[in-house]
């Protein structure tokens, strides 16, 4: 509690979020995508700006206000996102995923509009796995020595805690953020589960935003030793 009034605790740390959906284009009109609003990772990256860090918010195709003091860097597809958040990751100190990454992208891309063929046969799509950015960032080599402390988001539709403690585990990350359910999307309130090597604690129910900033609080204590 103390440390969240505390002003200033990520000052000298350069901060990475990742937010909203992906669009996984067909073709040039249509694609797939999903409901995420982007809200909690625009609140995460407003609240890490007010705790003094310099951040850079990559985000997928949504609608919210940049937060103030913030550098945006609109992506639309999943491997947009991947390169952006590679690029930047070089300098970040701290990454925050909160992205809904599309997990498949269409094999194929359409330059033209895919039309009936008149056969009444709907058309048959290919999907490939999409780069887990998160993981691949976590286990690249500044994420492995711990200069890039990688904080994770996931929301499941059962089976929260258990499904959490195994994906912090396969990503190599040391915080996994849960979204306690129900599955609700562009809702300001939300209750959050940390899980990190230490096990499980609950952040009870609050506004995307109040959250945020305990998120930000307990990522500057895990942080190795804030810098001059
Ligand atoms: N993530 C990512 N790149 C992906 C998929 C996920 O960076 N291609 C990140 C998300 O931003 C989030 C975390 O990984 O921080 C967990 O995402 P989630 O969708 O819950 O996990 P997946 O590994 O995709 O597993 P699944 O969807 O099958 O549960
Ligand atoms: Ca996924």
């Amino acid at each position: 509690i103390t440390a969240f009034f505390q002003p200033k605790l990520l000052a000298g740390h350069r901060v990475l979020v990742t937010a909203g959906p992906t669009f996984e284009a067909l073709d040039p009109i249509r694609g797939i995508t999903n409901h995420s609003s982007g809200k909690m990772g625009f609140s995460i990256a407003r609240a890490a700006r007010e705790a003094g860090a310099e951040v850079t918010l990559i985000a997928g195709p949504v609608h919210q206000t940049t937060p103030r003091g913030v550098r945006r860097i609109d992506v639309m597809s999943a491997l947009e996102m991947r390169d952006a958040a590679e690029r930047e990751a070089r300098s970040a100190s701290v990454f925050v995923a909160t992205a809904a990454v599309a997990d498949w992208r269409p094999a194929s891309h359409s330059e033209q509009k895919i039309k009936k063929d008149g056969s009444g046969q709907p058309p048959v799509l290919h999907f490939v796995e999409n780069p887990d950015i998160l993981a691949t960032i976590a286990q690249s080599a500044r994420g492995r020595s711990g200069e890039l402390f990688c904080v994770g988001f996931a929301a499941e539709s059962e089976n929260l805690a258990e499904h959490a403690k195994a994906k912090r585990a396969r990503k190599g990350i040391p915080l996994l953020v849960g979204n306690i359910g129900p599955l609700t999307f562009g809702q300001d309130d939300n209750s959050l589960l940390l899980v990190d090597a230490d096990g499980v604690r609950e952040l009870p129910r609050a506004p995307k935003l109040q959250l945020a900033r305990e998120l930000i609080a307990e990522i500057a204590v895990r942080l190795p030793a804030t810098k001059p």
